[in-house]
């Protein structure tokens, strides 16, 4: 059965105090911490890479959800697998070897995602999909934190939700950007089950901010 995950964004969090704002979200019922690595070419911005990812690692054992938005992820997976990866997602658009890339995710015994910015069409799954853990659909173009969700998004998740029960899979579909409390019933009606949030999480009070989310999640179980 689908499970419905809140995964805050570190991105929002204070990077003075990542220890601390992660044991509160983790400590609030979030099951994911999502870990956005921008290389500042395939996103005009750069946000942290390896060392970050190892020093977290040793202060929490909840699952590492990293999305990679860099160019040719498959030059990295590797590294990021050691450093304490549960999960990598890359983007379609970042790579010309798509499937090669989730094999070489996969072949480290991790969890695979493919995501898609809000203007790629679904169809560049089409002959991986079976392979995915995860689709991650792009909620605001990538690149940074705080962003207005683009409401043609629902659709997207929609359409990739019933394909993927069509399919058999049991998918998790995750949304990434503008997640907060007036729009994640959306999402969560439309079939999406993993829910990034980082301003909505790492505002003044963490556990608070989780704990609203995570109450609407409730009510979409097993939805
Ligand atoms: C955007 C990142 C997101 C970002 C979300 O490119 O991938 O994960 O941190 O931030 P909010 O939830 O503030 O839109
Ligand atoms: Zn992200």
């Amino acid at each position: 059965m689908r499970k419905n995950i809140l995964a805050p964004s570190i991105l929002a969090a204070d990077f003075a105090h990542l220890e601390r704002d992660i044991t509160e979200a983790v400590e609030a019922g979030a099951e994911y911490i999502h870990i956005d690595v921008m290389d500042g070419v395939f996103v005009p911005s750069i946000s942290f890479g390896m060392p970050v990812i190892e020093s977290i690692r040793k202060v929490t054992d909840c699952i590492f959800d990293v999305h990679l938005m860099i160019e040719k992820p498959e030059r990295y997976t590797d590294i990021f697998a050691k450093c304490g990866a549960d999960s990598i997602t890359v983007h379609a658009e970042a790579t010309d070897h798509l499937h090669r890339t989730v094999q070489q995710i996969k072949s480290y015994g991790l969890k695979v995602g493919v995501a898609l910015n809000p203007s790629t069409p679904l169809n560049v799954l089409d002959y991986v999909l079976e392979e995915l853990d995860m689709v991650l659909i792009m909620t605001v173009n990538p690149g940074f934190g705080g962003q207005a969700y683009i409401p043609q998004m629902t659709e997207k998740i929609r359409t990739l939700r019933t394909r993927a029960k069509e399919l058999g899979l049991d998918l998790n579909i995750q949304v990434d950007g503008g997640i907060k409390e007036s729009t994640i019933r959306n999402v969560l009606e439309a079939g999406a089950n993993v829910c990034v949030a980082g301003s909505a999480v790492f505002g003044k009070d963490i556990r608070e901010n989780a704990g609203k989310l995570l109450h609407i999640m409730e009510e979409y179980k097993e939805y």
